[in-house]
């Protein structure tokens, strides 16, 4: 993204002048008050220049704000020109400053801004060239010396911690319409590519300003780059745009919308000639499935989002139908709402009970598919549309035994990305084999036991890495 342009930069400031070393701002200018005790800034001198620093910061000064000559630990705001965030965490480094959670670490635009409010405005992502929490993140080996984090960043999204908070969403957005269009045409490898490189987008703590933020990180293939850069030039991709607008992406997306439908169908009803679903659903000459029946009958409901609130009120009913055959089970919602989304596609739970047996466990979901089945039919409810009063959400009910309960919790915690690349860091790295069941040492031949995820991680020789921070 292009730098604002900055109306200061033009102000004419007379011919240089050879100053003493240490002539700050303040000492050449009368004190002035301050008036946002809260804030102490530091003005970045590299790549600003002496004499731009100067001027900012006596004018910053005059507009109340607190402004160090020094580094010091009291400094609460840094800002820079020009700079990304590794850049400025990297000049930090070599100062010896520590940087806390709680220092902001911001572009030149969010003086600006606050200078023409006459306020300091609040700091968003867009200001911002670190994430603000970013070491809280860290383990803290890494803490000590923030720039080698952005350096030793893993190829494995399971040695990542990728939190909800992503700083490089104008990337990831367009790398994930472009895996999505690789999805539809089934190109795998670039499909893959991209959506391994929108993973570690968003685990960055910075957002990428510039070609060379991408130094060192791993997953960004040349493909991948050209997106980033022409995203950094113009703003947006062109690639992206002609997915947008092109006719097969669109009808797939559409398609795919519903549920029931895959790949293998679009495909099909896109060669038919269809482009919109109505007159898919009237073709009398087409069979679909029970679950592409539920999709077009309920297709409003399921295409809005599962808002947690909704969520918990069916993890209510499940728990309620599960407890009517075991009442020892342990309920778990797992998914996106586990790693902390505010809202789902759908909502997904993992059951499980101590002593329940092979019968116990293959019977169980049938009988409460059942029992709602009949209170359906009980309360008159049916799938009428007109003047309902309920909506229809997708549940995945998984059920497993006890003893494997910490592999599927893993397992079906996701992200997708999240478990692919646990899986592919199980096989390469350490020769083991782990799916949704079981962990499997191909060395020793045996199988792993665990009775929580973190057990599994120790199993893998990985640090623990907790839900919220598997959005990968
Ligand atoms: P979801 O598709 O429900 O994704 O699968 P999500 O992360 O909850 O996101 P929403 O629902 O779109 O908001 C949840 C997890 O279950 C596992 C995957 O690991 C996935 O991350 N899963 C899903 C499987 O292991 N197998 C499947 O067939 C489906
Ligand atoms: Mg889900």
């Amino acid at each position: 993204m292009p730098l604002p342009t900055n109306p200061l930069q033009m102000v004419h400031l007379g011919p240089r002048k050879k100053k003493p070393r240490q002539m700050g701002a303040s000492m050449v200018c009368p004190s002035h008050d301050i008036k946002f005790q809260d804030l102490v800034l530091y003005i970045l001198e590299k790549k600003m220049g002496t004499t731009r620093r100067a001027f900012l910061m006596e004018l910053a000064r005059r507009k109340g704000f607190r402004v160090e000559d020094e580094l010091s630990d009291s400094i609460t705001h840094i800002v820079a020109e020009n700079n990304s965030g590794s850049e400025v965490l990297e000049w930090l480094q070599g100062q010896n400053h520590k940087v806390s959670s709680q220092l902001e670490l911001l572009d030149v635009s969010w003086l600006i801004e606050s200078m023409a409010a006459g306020t300091p405005v609040e700091t968003t992502g867009k200001h911002q060239l670190v994430k603000r929490d970013y070491s809280a993140n860290l383990n803290p080996e890494l803490q000590k010396t923030p720039p080698l984090v952005i350096k030793k960043i893993s190829q494995y999204a399971c040695q990542r911690r990728t939190t909800l908070n992503n700083y490089n969403q104008i990337f990831t957005d367009a790398f994930e319409v472009l895996a999505e269009n690789y999805e539809f045409r089934e190109n795998e490898v670039f499909c893959l590519a991209f959506m391994r490189a929108a993973s570690v987008l968003k685990s960055l703590p910075f957002t990428i300003i510039s070609m060379k933020d991408t130094e060192g990180i791993p997953c960004l293939e040349d493909k991948v780059k050209c997106v980033i850069e022409e995203i950094i030039e113009d703003g947006e991709s062109s690639e992206v745009k002609a997915v947008l607008n092109d006719e097969r992406y669109q009808s797939f997306k559409l398609f795919t919308s519903v549920f029931g439908v895959g790949l293998k169908t679009s495909e099909k009803w896109f060669r038919m000639g269809y482009r919109t679903l109505n007159k898919i659903k009237l073709d009398k000459t087409l069979k679909f499935t029970p679950m592409q029946k539920a999709g077009f009958l309920y297709y409003e409901d399921l295409v809005s989002c599962v808002t947690r609130a909704e969520a918990e009120a069916v993890g209510m009913l499940v728990k309620e139908a599960v407890w009517a055959f075991l009442p020892e089970a342990f309920v778990t919602m797992t998914g996106g709402f586990r790693r902390g989304k505010k809202i789902g596609h759908d909502v997904d739970f993992l059951i499980t009970s101590p002593g329940s047996t092979d019968e116990d466990e293959e019977q169980l979901l049938p009988k409460v598919i059942n029992l709602w089945e009949r209170k359906r039919v009980d309360s008159g409810k049916c799938s009428q549309q007109e003047g309902k009063t309920w909506k229809a959400i997708r549940v995945d009910l998984v059920m497993c035994p006890y003893e494997r309960r910490a592999f599927a919790l893993l397992g079906w915690t996701g992200s997708r990305q999240f478990e692919r690349d646990l899986r592919r860091y199980a096989t390469h790295e350490r020769k083991m084999i782990l799916d949704n069941h079981a962990l499997y040492d191909k060395t020793k031949k045996i199988f792993l036991k665990a009775e929580s995820e973190e057990e599994i991680f120790a199993h893998l020789g990985l640090d623990y890495i907790e839900p919220w921070e598997r959005n990968a």
